[in-house]
């Protein structure tokens, strides 16, 4: 049964569109089971670059078979800009996108919650994307949420929107959306999105039970994971390989799982972020890397990798294999800086207590860097021996293999080790 996961390993951001992509078209489904349109995957195929936020990367190859399952939340209105922005391609989504009927809707309620909420007083913030995700996963777990299932149905759905409105009047100012405004428009995209809904928990069994080689496309990074990230500043699903079964609807287990990191480290919003630079070293990470985000154009924090982070949640989310991208953007340094762990801190893992994570000093181990422009290197062997021995530290000092580098944005520019020494 070939399953294999891709899963970010910091704050979001790590390439994973871009990874999928590549891989996707020797899978036969692309799964996506976590997250929403706060996800941005940034591809660069043949017709030139697209972001896709809710549709799993598969959709760009046109013999992969596509799920959004359960787990996701979705806003549909972004959903068919998204779904006319790939057609539009000659890329055909019948047949081969499914839509789960138990997937969370986000409303216009949820989007306005967010907003305000991110509006109001700093302490309540979270820096989010302003998706409506936050809102949309707590109506879920309040057992007040809209599901595709009810966008076919007036009775259905007029009861949903009634409930949530009900229940989240209180929270909202005066001039929140009521049911009648959110009704009609629900309906109508409901219309355009049903010949795409399924059980998706269903047709991935079928598709397990005939041996298919299945994808996990994750969204966002184990950082921004809902329990074991730096909470309160985290998105609002499981991100890491955990979140794959219950995401699914099915109690499987992934056989290869990618955890993908960029050579060095990125967070968009607020909360902490040990190894940030916020000095001129991190301004060149920054522009050599183009960090400005996907969803929200906003200019990302950027720092050091953080291999004792690396460490920590390669362990919770059972990675197999590393994926490092972004190696190209580390030419030009004298010096690297790689944090391998923390002053004072003596414990495996990393701290529950934000203010404690918040205080976190991080020490760092020196590696020389490399001067080549290696952005059209497609060989390990052919890296600089400094970048080698970069790789090598990171792999020993994490304790997962680096099983594909990728060095520029193009499909071709990412390559498997194929376990090759980086001697
Ligand atoms: P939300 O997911 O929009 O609620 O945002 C919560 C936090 O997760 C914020 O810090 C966002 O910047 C971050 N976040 C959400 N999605 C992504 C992503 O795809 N990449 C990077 N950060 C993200």
């Amino acid at each position: 049964m070939p399953t294999t996961a891709i899963l970010g390993l910091q704050w979001g951001d790590e390439g994973k569109g871009k990874l999928v992509d590549s891989i996707s078209a020797a899978h036969d489904l692309c799964v996506r089971f976590q997250g929403g349109g706060n996800a941005g995957h940034t591809v660069y195929p043949e017709g030139g670059k697209i972001v896709l936020h809710h549709l799993p990367t598969g959709v760009l190859h046109s013999g992969c078979i596509n799920l959004m399952a359960q787990g996701m939340v979705m806003d549909p209105f972004k959903l068919i800009e998204e779904i006319a922005e790939v057609e539009g391609r000659g890329l055909k989504l019948d047949g081969r996108l499914f839509i789960s009927d138990r997937i969370a809707i986000t409303t216009a309620l949820h989007l306005t919650l967010d907003v305000s909420r991110e509006a109001g007083a700093e302490a309540n913030r979270v820096g989010t994307t302003k998706r409506g995700i936050g809102p949309t996963y707590a109506d879920r777990y309040d057992r007040i949420g809209v599901r595709m299932i009810d966008l076919l149905d007036e009775g259905a759905l007029r009861d949903a929107l009634q409930r949530a409105v009900n229940v989240r009047d209180c929270q909202t100012a005066g001039d929140a959306p009521n049911v009648e405004s959110m009704l009609k428009p629900l309906l109508e995209v409901g219309a355009k999105l049903r010949k795409y809904v399924a059980d998706t928990s269903l047709l991935l069994a079928e598709a397990m039970s005939e041996n298919k080689r299945i994808l996990f496309e994750g969204a966002q990074g184990a950082m921004l994971d809902v329990v074991q990230g730096t909470y309160p500043y985290v998105t609002s699903s499981y991100t890491t390989a955990a979140g794959i079964p219950a995401g699914v609807g099915l109690a499987l287990r992934v056989e290869k799982v990618i955890g993908v990191t960029k050579a060095y480290c990125t967070r968009v919003g607020d909360g902490p972020f040990p190894t940030e630079l916020r000095d001129a070293v991190g301004d060149k990470l920054r522009e050599a890397g183009g960090e400005y985000g996907a969803t929200t154009g906003r200019p990302r924090r950027c720092g050091w990798i953080d291999l004792f982070a690396l460490r920590y949640v390669c362990r919770i989310s059972g990675i197999t294999h590393l994926a490092m991208t972004k190696l190209d953007v580390l030419s030009g340094f004298e010096q690297l800086q790689v944090g391998v762990g923390y002053e004072g801190h003596s414990a495996p893992g990393l701290p529950a207590d934000i203010r404690k994570f918040s205080a976190l000093k991080p020490t760092f181990k020196s590696l020389p860097g490399w001067k080549e422009d290696i952005s059209q290197t497609r060989k390990p062997a052919d890296l600089p021996a400094n970048a080698r021995a970069y790789l090598r530290f990171v792999e020993e000092f994490v304790g997962v293999p680096v099983g594909i580098i990728s060095v520029g944005p193009e499909r071709e520019a990412s390559f498997d080790t194929d376990g090759a020494p980086k001697e």
